[in-house]
């Protein structure tokens, strides 16, 4: 059996990872890694793969930047090319970027089986792109593979059939408990580069275009920032979006003890967002890791499509208030955040889970009456027929 994986931008790999490793014990499975090099930068791309362990992407689409239609369309152009050339069977496709939907878009359309890894996840609001990008996936998908129960409670509701949905866990939950332990020893000598101590200092991540791209909002944030550095420095390693709008800013910024640097390895953000006192941040992948470290998230977005985090997590929804920014940071800092709890099956095991699933509907299908049942067998077998011929030709 074929299955081929897209990934494309950040954090996608992370997520792919466990399930490619996870497969690798089933038999007679080949697989194939599609990056569509939608993040391409050193820091963006190259680092997580030697990092985390990724094997090379055994092809690279090079779609680079450009705006979110050309983006998505690139992607969908070169993809069908390299799909219809190799046929697999299945396509594994990550989380809510541009790759993410587009490539599921290119399968839906030549009748390749989808599966599609973090389904389920809704903010309900779409005037952001993820969440379009997540909808229609997972409208489109065959296997929906959720990371909590929120997840299968938002797919119900959408009245997507319930042999589509499989509760399997977090997948970039399962990486971080891997990498853990060598995050953890690159951890004293990466606090005295910064001159930090454990504990004592908070990180800063945004890059959502509802927080850099309008300059008032971007001047907002960046000054409640340097007023709370006074009490608790803080490291903003910079996304380059975020690093471009910053250029272009009017305002002197003083930041105190603020620092602004360059985008971080796995590993190092993985060590410095567990020690840190507290993460300030707009990033989805960040409110879970924080809530698996029980470290105190303050997500600056006005919702969140993972719920789990604020309400067992350790997650506090801000928004743009900088007042409720400002009393939340202020309430961490005298102890008083709350505990978080560990979801279900943020256990380490989720890409096992994927495996298995896949395992089960493509391997050892039954023989039954031999009759395909559902669009998704009648896609199986459809595709199982295309790849024999193409090999027997
Ligand atoms: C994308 C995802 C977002 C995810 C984020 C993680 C979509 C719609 N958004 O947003 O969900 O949280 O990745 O990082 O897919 N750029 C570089 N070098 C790179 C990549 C990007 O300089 O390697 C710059 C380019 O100027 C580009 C901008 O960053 O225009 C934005 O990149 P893009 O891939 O469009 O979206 P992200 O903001 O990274």
């Amino acid at each position: 059996m074929k299955i081929v994986h897209v990934v494309g931008a950040r954090p996608n790999f992370m997520k792919v990872q466990p399930v490619l490793s996870s497969l690798e014990s089933v038999p007679d499975v080949e697989q194939i890694l599609v990056h569509t090099g939608q993040h391409y930068d050193r820091n963006m791309s190259r680092v997580f793969f030697e990092q985390i362990e990724l094997k090379e992407p055994d092809v690279n689409l090079e779609v680079g930047s450009s705006s979110h239609s050309v983006q998505t369309a690139e992607i969908m152009i070169r993809l069908e090319q390299f799909l219809l050339e190799r046929s697999p069977q299945l396509v594994l496709v990550y989380g809510d970027v541009n790759s993410t939907v587009a490539a599921a878009l290119v399968c839906a359309k030549i009748g390749i089986p989808i599966g599609h890894i973090e389904a389920g996840l809704r903010s309900f609001d779409r005037s952001m792109p993820e969440e379009i990008n997540r909808l229609l996936t997972d409208q489109i998908s065959d296997l929906l593979f959720t990371p909590s129960v929120d997840g299968n409670e938002n797919l119900h509701a959408e009245g997507i059939a319930a042999e589509r949905i499989h509760f399997v866990g977090n997948v970039m939950i399962d990486t971080l408990i891997r990498l853990l332990p060598r995050a953890e020893s690159l951890c004293p000598k990466l606090a005295a580069n910064y001159g930090l101590e454990s504990g004592a200092f908070g990180m800063v991540t945004l890059h959502r275009p509802s927080n850099v791209d309008e300059q008032e909002s971007l001047e907002k944030i960046i000054n409640a920032l340097c007023e709370l550095s006074r009490s608790l420095p803080l490291l903003f390693p910079l996304h380059p979006r975020t690093a471009k709008k910053l250029k272009s800013l009017t305002m002197p910024v003083s930041p105190e003890r603020l620092s602004f640097i360059d985008p971080l390895g796995y590993l190092e953000f993985l060590c410095l967002q567990k020690n840190a006192a507290l993460v300030i941040t707009d990033s989805g992948g960040i409110q879970e890791e924080t809530s698996f470290l029980n470290v105190p998230c303050l997500t600056m977005r006005e919702n969140t499509e993972r719920p789990v985090t604020v309400k067992d997590g350790s997650s506090y929804l801000i928004g743009r208030d900088m007042e409720k920014l400002n009393s939340t940071f202020n309430l961490i800092l005298a102890g008083n955040a709350k505990q978080a709890t560990v979801p279900p099956l943020w256990d380490g095991h989720a890409g096992q889970r994927i495996a298995s699933v896949i395992a089960e509907k493509f391997l050892f299908r039954s023989g039954g009456s031999g009759q395909a049942v559902t669009l998704f067998e009648q896609k199986i077998t459809l595709q199982t027929n295309r790849t024999a011929k193409r090999s027997s030709s």
